[in-house]
């Protein structure tokens, strides 16, 4: 197991912005943490990064509680946070080098120059960081996050703003990083890449985790079948767990507009949503 959490809760004055929640991720898994705005996503990261103090729980790093020895814990993990935090004054490859120091990672040139290859930036290395589009940033961010070595990578947002290519170019990264038996946090609201990259994805709403499996799973227990309605003035996806039901369900009701296809992890996440 490389991260193992129990029983953790961060309130904000009144506001339980995370209650009660518990979950593991093992050695070389891409673990989603999903969820509608505010639902306690990064307040759960900042925590696990020993970045913000839980009120409750704990958070265990290959055994060892984080908080307990937070220094030895922040050597074997890395973040990308939600917010931009580069310094827009250096360039990039300065970026990179400087994170390497206070890593006191030497002579890392080398693992520079194949970082910035590794995430399609090498042109760019003598820009300042701050001269560079959301996208560009983002992938600096990810390079620095990896040079650490670190074992356990929590990713908050990596891929909001990249447009459709290099957002693909992202999880063929995320999964080389899987390969490397090293373990993911992920936490996305393109529903796509959940299902793409994940083994497990948590749902989270209101601070607590309503629902945790496979992304397959899920599906699975929502209904694999997905009716959209159109054209009746109220168009909707009504999901079914069986043909059988779909077809009494499309022959009582005469829908001059209709599509029937595989659930996809956002209509999981929506029909949660409803029913809440
Ligand atoms: N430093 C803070 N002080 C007060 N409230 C906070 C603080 N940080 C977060 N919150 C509140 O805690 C709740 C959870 O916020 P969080 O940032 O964890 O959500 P999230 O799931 O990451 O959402 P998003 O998808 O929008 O990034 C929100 O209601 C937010 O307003
Ligand atoms: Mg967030």
């Amino acid at each position: 197991m490389m991260l193992k959490v129990d029983n953790l809760s961060k309130s904000f004055g009144r506001l339980k912005a995370v209650d009660d929640i518990s979950f593991d991720i093992k050695k070389g898994e891409i673990f989603g943490l999903l969820g509608e705005n505010g639902a306690g996503k990064t307040t759960t990261i900042k925590m696990l990064a020993t970045l913000l103090r839980p009120d409750n729980g704990s958070i265990a790093l290959n055994g060892e509680d984080v908080w307990r020895n937070r220094y030895l814990a922040r050597q074997n993990m890395a973040i990308v946070s939600q917010e931009m935090n580069l310094e827009y004054e250096l360039t990039v490859y300065e970026a990179l080098h400087t994170y390497c120091l206070l890593r006191n990672k030497r002579n890392a040139k080398k693992e520079i120059e194949n970082m910035l290859e590794r995430l399609n930036i090498a042109d760019k290395r003598n820009e300042r960081t701050g001269a560079l589009s959301g996208g560009q940033k983002r992938r600096v961010m990810t390079a620095r996050a990896l040079l650490s070595g670190a074992g356990m990578i929590f990713m908050d947002e990596p891929t909001i703003g990249l447009d459709p290519m290099i957002r693909r170019e992202m999880w063929d990264i995320i999964n080389s990083i899987k390969a490397e038996g090293r373990s993911i946090l992920l936490t996305t609201h393109y529903t796509d890449e959940a299902e793409y990259l994940c083994g497990r994805v948590a749902i989270m709403e209101k601070g607590r985790i309503i629902h945790m499996n496979t992304p397959d799973s899920l599906i699975n227990q929502a209904g694999t079948y997905a009716l959209d309605i159109n054209g009746t003035g109220q168009a909707k996806t009504m999901l079914f767990s069986d043909s059988l039901l779909l077809n009494d369900y499309l022959s009582v009701h005469n829908f001059e507009e209709y599509r029937v296809r595989r659930t996809k992890l956002e209509d999981v996440l929506i029909s949660y949503g409803k029913s809440a």
